[in-house]
C-alpha cells in the first residue's frame, strides 16, 4: 500500500487521524531507530534498503511503536556509515530513490507510524559539492569560506592550525594536496572525509533552512540533529582551555548555537506543531544541555546520562531526578534511551563489570555474563519505558541482541582505525538483523547472500521470528511493554511520585500505576495490594526477585 503524501496534510491520510492531529505526540512516544543498511534487504545485495522497511511496517506497527528514526539514509560515501552526507536531498542508491523514501513515509503514516529523518549540519562528505568547489576553487576563495580551511603552522605549513582533536582520534586537521602540492589544511571534527561546516557563513544557514523545509514538505514530522552542540565554533580557533567557563569551548556547546535552533524551530513551526526537532547533544551538565530545550529552541533531545549510567540504584537514581528537575523547569518532556548505533548493546553492557557506558573504554574481548546483562537490559527496558517522557528503542534491542563480535578484517567504523586499532569501534551493534531462519542471513536478505557486516552463526534462537510467540522472549515483554504505554493513560508523558522502598530500589507512582526497579541483592516485597501488568522475571508470592522490575496496579 502506497500514499503520496506531498503536500498532504498527516491528518487525511485514512486511519491516523487521531494521531495525525495531536500536537504533543512527540512528549509521550516510542520512537524506534531503524539504521537502514542493517534492517532489511529487499533487493538481495546484502545491504539493507528503503523497501526492506516498507515490508517489514507491520512489524513495528505491532510492535506498538508511534514513529521511526531514520539513521541519514541520503548519498554518501560511508566514510563514517552515512553520517557524511553528499546530498541532502536525495536518497542514496543503496537504499532506494526519493519516490521510495516518500513512499516509505506515507505507508508508516498510514500504519499510524511518523518519520524522523537525521539532519547532520555539522559537516558535510568530502564528495558534497560545495566541498568539491572549495577544493578547485583555492586557497582564499569565497568557495572556501563555507568551510574552516587554513594555513598550517610550522615554516613551511607542515603542521595542523591548531591542537584540536578529532573525536574519532588524531588531530581534527587534514592537508589538502593541491596541483602544486601541499596546501592548506581543512577542519574534521570526526573523520578526514566529513569536512566541517563553517556556520557563521549565511550560506550555510539558509542551505539548512532550505533542507528542513524539503523534508518537512515531503511530509516528515521530525529531525534528528546530528552533534548538535558541536555545530558553531570560535572562529579565531584558539586551543581548548580545560579550565574553560560554560558557553566558552572554542567548538563544544557555544552561544550561538540557540539562535541557529531557534531559527529552525519557526521553521518547524510554519508546518505545525507536531513537526519536532531532537537534539544530539552529548553534555555532561545537565543545566547546559536542558538550554537547548528551553521554549523556542528544541523540542527534544537524547538522554544521554540515563543511558551511560552503570546498573546501580544510586547513580540510576540520581539521574532520573537530575533529568526529571531540569526538564521540568525548561517544560520539555525527558527521553528515556538504552541504546542506538553508537553504544554497546545494553545486555552486554550491563553484563560487564563495569555496566556503565563510555565510548573512551571500549575495548576488544571484555568479558560479558549475557545472561546477568539480559536479565537487567529486560529491567532496564520497564524502567524506561515507565518514566515520565518518550522512549527511543534502536532496532534489535527488541530482540535483545547481544554485541556482535566484528573479525577486525570487516570492521568498517572509522573509530577503530583512528584509535589505532584500539577501539573495536561501532560496528558491533550495527549488525544486521535477524528476522528468521537458522543461519545467516537469517531472512535480512531473502537470498543466501553474505550481507555487508557479518552476522554471528548463533543467532538462530534469537530471531524476530523465534521470539514472536515465546512468551519469555525480549520481543514479547517490548511488545507488552509498548502495547501497555498506549493502553495505560499514566503512562508516556507526565509525572511521577517517589515510592520510597529502600537505598537499592527505584520506584514510583503514576496514578495509581506502580513501578518497580529492584537493584539490590536479593528478592523484595512488592507493594500490595495490587495487581501485576508485566515484570521482567516472573513474580511469585508478591516478591520481586532481584534485577527485575515490574508493573502494577494498586487496587487497594
Ligand atoms: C553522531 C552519530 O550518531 C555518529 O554515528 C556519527 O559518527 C557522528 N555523530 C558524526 O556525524
Amino acid at each position: 500500500m502506497s500514499t503520496d503524501l506531498r503536500g498532504t496534510d498527516p491528518s487525511a491520510v485514512p486511519g491516523v487521524r487521531e494521531r495525525a492531529v495531536e500536537p504533543d505526540w512527540w512528549r509521550g512516544a516510542a520512537i524506534y531507530q531503524v539504521y537502514p543498511r542493517s534492517f532489511a534487504d529487499a533487493n538481495g545485495d546484502g545491504t539493507g534498503d528503503l523497501a526492506g522497511v516498507r515490508a517489514h511496517l507491520p512489524y513495528l506497527a505491532e510492535l506498538g511503536v508511534d514513529a521511526i528514526w531514520f539513521t541519514p539514509w541520503y548519498p554518501s560515501p560511508m566514510a563514517d556509515g552515512g553520517y557524511d552526507v553528499a546530498d541532502y536531498r536525495a536518497i542514496d542508491p543503496l537504499f532506494g530513490d526519493l519516490a521510495e523514501a516518500e513512499g516509505l513515509i506515507g505507508d508508516a503514516l498510514a500504519h499510524g507510524i511518523r518519520t524522523i529523518i537525521d539532519v547532520v549540519p555539522n559537516h558535510v562528505s568530502d564528495q558534497h559539492a560545495w566541498f568539491r568547489a572549495a577544493l578547485a576553487a583555492g586557497p582564499g576563495s569565497p568557495e572556501r569560506d563555507r568551510f574552516w580551511f587554513r594555513d598550517g603552522a610550522g615554516s613551511g605549513g607542515e603542521l595542523p592550525p591548531n591542537g584540536w582533536e578529532s573525536e574519532f582520534g588524531g588531530t581534527a586537521w587534514s592537508r589538502v594536496v593541491g596541483p602544486d602540492g601541499p596546501e592548506q589544511w581543512y577542519l574534521h571534527l570526526f573523520a578526514p572525509g566529513q569536512p566541517d561546516l563553517n556556520w557563521g557563513h549565511p550560506d550555510v544557514v539558509r542551505e539548512h533552512e532550505e533542507i528542513l523545509r524539503f523534508w518537512f514538505d515531503r511530509g516528515v514530522a521530525g529531525i534528528r540533529i546530528d552533534s548538535a552542540a558541536l555545530l558553531a565554533k570560535d572562529a579565531m580557533l584558539p586551543e581548548v582551555d580545560p579550565d574553560h567557563d560554560p558557553g566558552e569551548h572554542p567548538y563544544v556547546d557555544r552561544e550561538e548555537l540557540q539562535g541557529i535552533y531557534r531559527g529552525w524551530r519557526r521553521i518547524a513551526e510554519t508546518y505545525g506543531p507536531d513537526r519536532v526537532l531532537i537534539g544530539e547533544i552529548w553534555l555532561p551538565d545537565a543545566e547546559r544541555f536542558a538550554r537547548y530545550l528551553r521554549p523556542g529552541v528544541l523540542h527534544s533531545a537524547f538522554n544521554f546520562d540515563f543511558m551511560a549510567s552503570p546498573w546501580d540504584a544510586a547513580a540510576l537514581g540520581r539521574s532520573i531526578r537530575q533529568t526529571l528537575e531540569v526538564h521540568d523547569r525548561v517544560g520539555a518532556p525527558a527521553t528515556w534511551v538504552l541504546s542506538n548505533h553508537d553504544v554497546t548493546r545494553p545486555v552486554t553492557r550491563y553484563g560487564r563489570e563495569d555496566t556503565a557506558f563510555a565510548f573512551e573504554s571500549k575495548r576488544f574481548g571484555t568479558p560479558t555474563d549475557l545472561a546477568l546483562g539480559t536479565r537487567r537490559a529486560r529491567a532496564a527496558a520497564l524502567l524506561a519505558m515507565a518514566l515520565p517522557g518518550a522512549f527511543y528503542l534502536y532496532q534489535g534491542e527488541e530482540l535483545g541482541l547481544p554485541e556482535a563480535d566484528i573479525p577486525v578484517d570487516r570492521i568498517d567504523d572509522p573509530m577503530h582505525a583512528r584509535s589505532g586499532g584500539v577501539d573495536p569501534g561501532r560496528d558491533g551493534c550495527r549488525v544486521p538483523f535477524p528476522w528468521s531462519g537458522s543461519t545467516p542471513p537469517y531472512g535480512f536478505s531473502d537470498v543466501p547472500v553474505e550481507s555487508w557486516l557479518p552476522q554471528p552463526e548463533d543467532w538462530a534462537g534469537r530471531t524476530a521470528e523465534e521470539q514472536a510467540d515465546d512468551p519469555g522472549s525480549m520481543l514479547t515483554l517490548y511488545r507488552a511493554a509498548l502495547g501497555l504505554r498506549h493502553q495505560l493513560p499514566e503512562l508516556g508523558d507526565g509525572a511521577l511520585t517517589w515510592l520510597d522502598l529502600g537505598p537499592e530500589v527505584i520506584a514510583f507512582r503514576r496514578g495509581d500505576f506502580v513501578h518497580v526497579t529492584n537493584l539490590s541483592g536479593g528478592p523484595i516485597d512488592l507493594p500490595s495490594p495490587a495487581q501485576t501488568w508485566l515484570a521482567s522475571v516472573p513474580v511469585e508470592g508478591g516478591r520481586l526477585p532481584a534485577d527485575a522490575s515490574a508493573w502494577l496496579q494498586l487496587t487497594g
